[in-house]
């Protein structure tokens, strides 16, 4: 990652300092105003100091309240991208947990390592598919099969989890059309057409959508459009359904993983090269010329450092996945990311976009 810059850190700490101003001295008098109104005797700035923590520890507290867990025996769970990765990790997990799993892989019918692994369980609740999330006809027989396959057909599947991704990057003008297609087509296209196919079957079981999104479906972010495009969309499909769904019980989550790149397949430090060598290639003369090769190689760096740096366990994003399935009361969105992600998404979401775009680019 690129040294933070004197004047960013500056400015980090001038709105530190602001929003202490504004909340010690503010607050009280919010406070006094409304205790008045209730006709309550007025509160101390240690009163309000207190409120302040309370709250605080309540936000951080709160998911660890018990919600209650569902019963797992007899339900069934769909995974998609089960090759590699998070996916691969889930399958496992959750046939660990008592699921019957339903674990779609691109490469079962190539032979695929990932695929290969999950069938030696040789396991009545292990069933892996041939499932390529862009291919109409694979998604369509794969949600004929979970529904021959199913315990109780009448039950119905109890959640899918859209995890099946690809990642591309680069600046927008040395994009092609075909890239964003491409990323958008198994990421977005694939994750709506996986939700159409099964949700007869979830809301038979009022059961539970899944989507796995990103922190790149909350905030952009430089050489991260192609993604981002896609994942924003994943965010704005899931608002949608889960307002639809609350008719039926149906429960719609959205996991929002930081960077786990050095967890998982999705980029690695030869892909990143192979992948910068084909946008140099491939871009137009006059968009080279303009950015010079010095330019791209330092972001194509920046590329290369996401990949060792990050997460190095996918646990986190396991545990969000299983308590989005399992809890009786599952949030809308799950972040699992470090805390200077976590900081970075609020800022950029919460604050003008003139003030973030001046923290962070
Ligand atoms: N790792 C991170 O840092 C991170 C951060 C935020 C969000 N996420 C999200 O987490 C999810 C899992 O990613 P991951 O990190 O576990 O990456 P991963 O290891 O590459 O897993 C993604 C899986 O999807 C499969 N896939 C690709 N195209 C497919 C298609 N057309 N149909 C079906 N499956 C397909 C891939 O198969 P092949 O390997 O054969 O291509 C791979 O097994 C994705 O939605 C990703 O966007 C990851």
């Amino acid at each position: 990652m690129a040294p933070v810059s004197v004047f960013r850190v500056a400015l980090l700490v001038s709105f530190s300092v602001f929003l202490t101003v504004v909340l010690g001295f503010g607050l009280p008098a919010l406070l006094n105003a409304a205790m008045t109104m209730l006709g309550l005797p007025e509160t101390s700035v240690t009163e309000c100091i207190v409120l302040l923590y309370l709250v605080f520890v309540l936000c951080v507290a709160t998911p660890r309240i018990p919600r209650g867990l569902v019963e797992v025996k007899g339900k069934a769970v769909f995974i998609t991208g089960c090759d590699s990765g998070f996916g691969h990790a889930l399958a496992k997990h959750l046939h660990k947990l008592g699921f019957t799993v339903f674990a779609g892989c691109l490469l079962k019918d190539k032979g695929g390592e990932g695929a290969k692994e999950l069938e030696e369980f040789h396991s009545d609740r292990m069933k892996v598919v041939q499932l390529d999330v862009c291919s109409e006809e694979q998604v369509n027989q794969a949600a004929q099969y979970i529904k021959d396959n199913l315990e109780d057909s009448e039950r119905g599947l109890w959640a899918v989890v859209n995890n099946a991704s690809v990642s591309m990057f680069g600046e927008v003008e040395f994009t092609s059309m075909d890239s964003y297609k491409q990323v958008s087509e198994v990421n977005l296209w694939g994750t709506i057409r996986i939700t159409k196919a099964v949700l007869p079957l979830i809301r038979r079981a009022k059961g539970r959508v899944v989507n796995v999104a990103s922190m790149y479906g909350r905030i952009g972010n430089v050489l991260r459009s192609p993604y981002c495009v896609s994942k924003y969309g994943v965010e704005a499909f899931s608002d949608c359904l889960r307002y639809e769904m609350k008719a039926w019980g149906v429960k719609v989550s959205i996991i929002e993983p930081g960077n786990f790149i050095a967890a998982t397949s999705i980029l690695t430090r030869d892909s990143v090269a192979s992948m910068a060598n084909k946008l140099w290639n491939e871009a137009p003369s006059n968009v080279k010329e303009d950015y010079g090769k010095a330019h791209f190689e330092r972001h194509m760096a920046l590329m290369r450092s996401y990949c060792s740096c990050g997460h190095k366990d996918v646990a986190p994003v396991m545990d969000d996945i299983t308590d989005a399935i399992m809890s009786r009361r599952p949030y809308t969105r799950y972040n699992p990311m470090e805390p200077h992600w976590w900081i970075r998404m609020q800022l950029v979401t919460h604050l003008p976009g003139a003030i973030s775009d001046l923290l962070y680019f």
